[in-house]
């Protein structure tokens, strides 16, 4: 079968992350699927040339061709639209023209990655759910005000909190719950005792969670959550929180686990989904084969995943695993693999 893939290079570390990322996938799905892939432009580089983020028609296809995207991180720090802001990011272009409201950020250790956490910490495997289409990054680039005041507004509606919550519950109950009890959970990470927009999402998370028995509901306020995903990490299962929360602490964890490097992520909708790292572009690594894939290649393992090759999937992320754990692959303190960026995709390819 034939699967219609978007594949967006972006900015900076961007192409030589996604073209790793292809060497795998293709790997991967050997006899079992073919993937056709179809470029389109996006990021800051597409905003330089041409005045918009996206190539022209690419949202409409990425929306309605593709089956899936894979897509590089972009920006690049000299090119900001008039008012100061990073152009071509493509969070508020894809996030909301696609309307994908979850973002699944998973944050899993892999054994042999050095990491600043004791080795007691346990083992790490959870998943953020970030709210991905609302909260205060509705405002991107509209926020109100003049040289003495400036003001964003934070935005939670019922339709898209409840929808990102479910998304959680039912990642949640397809999960073998937290590494440190077994249990099956879902926290919710607010600041609820003192913003009323974050509680009315915990309010709503409450709801939602009494259609789902079987799952335990859990709360932090989001400065402990920063605390406890970095001291006791193996309670966390899956957590669900707004979007710019979200943001910040899938950051956090990924520091637990090695780096941003190590950490991909999906932003889902109803209709249409893309695949990508959780970090940037990082102008000052590019063209040096110095970057770490990592990131590129699990997210192209969920982008597997979301066309029901499961398989190709489990075995991309478990040649990765291998890949660490044999000592093939080692990170510096940066996060900068010893064997470059084609050597990451080599060896995990090797093992495919
Ligand atoms: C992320 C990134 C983006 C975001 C930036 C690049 C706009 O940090 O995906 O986490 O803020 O959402
Ligand atoms: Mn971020």
């Amino acid at each position: 079968m034939t699967h219609h893939i978007g594949l967006i290079h972006g900015d900076g570390i961007g192409p030589e992350l996604v073209d790793a990322a292809r060497r795998v996938l293709d790997v991967a799905v050997e006899g079992e699927a073919d993937l056709e892939y179809h470029e389109e432009q996006g990021g800051a580089g597409t905003y330089a040339a041409t005045g918009e983020p996206l190539g022209e028609g690419a949202l409409e296809r990425v929306r309605t061709r593709y089956a899936a995207t894979l897509k590089g991180p972009v920006g690049l720090p000299g090119v900001r639209r008039p008012d100061g802001t990073e152009a071509g990011l493509l969070g508020g272009v894809l996030r909301g023209g696609l309307d994908a409201y979850a973002n699944i950020r998973p944050i899993s250790a892999i054994p042999g990655v050095r990491t600043p956490l004791r080795p007691e910490s346990g083992p790490i495997d959870y998943v953020i759910v970030r709210e991905n289409t609302e909260g205060l990054y509705l405002s991107r680039g509209l926020g109100v005000g003049n040289d003495r005041a400036y003001s964003d507004q934070l935005l939670m509606t019922r339709h898209g909190v409840e929808r990102v919550v479910r998304a959680a519950f039912d990642l949640a109950r397809r999960r073998p719950g937290a590494p440190e009890d077994g249990v099956s959970r879902v926290t919710c990470v607010d600041k609820s005792n003192v913003i009323r927009s974050y509680a009315f999402f915990r309010q709503v998370f409450t709801e939602v969670a009494r259609e789902y028995p079987d799952i335990e509901a859990d709360h932090r306020y989001a400065d402990a959550a920063g605390h406890d995903l970095v001291m006791t990490p193996g309670h966390f299962d899956v957590l669900v929180m707004e979007n710019f929360l979200g943001d910040i602490l899938s950051d956090v964890g990924a520091a637990t686990v090695g780096g941003l490097g190590m950490c991909p992520s999906g932003n889902v909708g109803d209709h249409g989904a893309y695949f990508e790292p959780i970090h940037g572009s990082a102008p000052t690594l590019a063209g040096r084969d110095r970057a770490n894939p990592t990131s590129q290649i699990l997210s192209a393992a969920m982008l597997l995943d979301h066309l029901g090759l499961t398989d190709p999937a489990r075995r991309v992320r478990e040649a990765v695993r291998s890949a660490f754990a044999s000592g093939a692959v080692s990170l510096d303190s940066r996060g900068i693999p010893d064997v470059g960026t084609r050597g990451v995709a080599e060896a995990v390819c090797a093992r495919l």
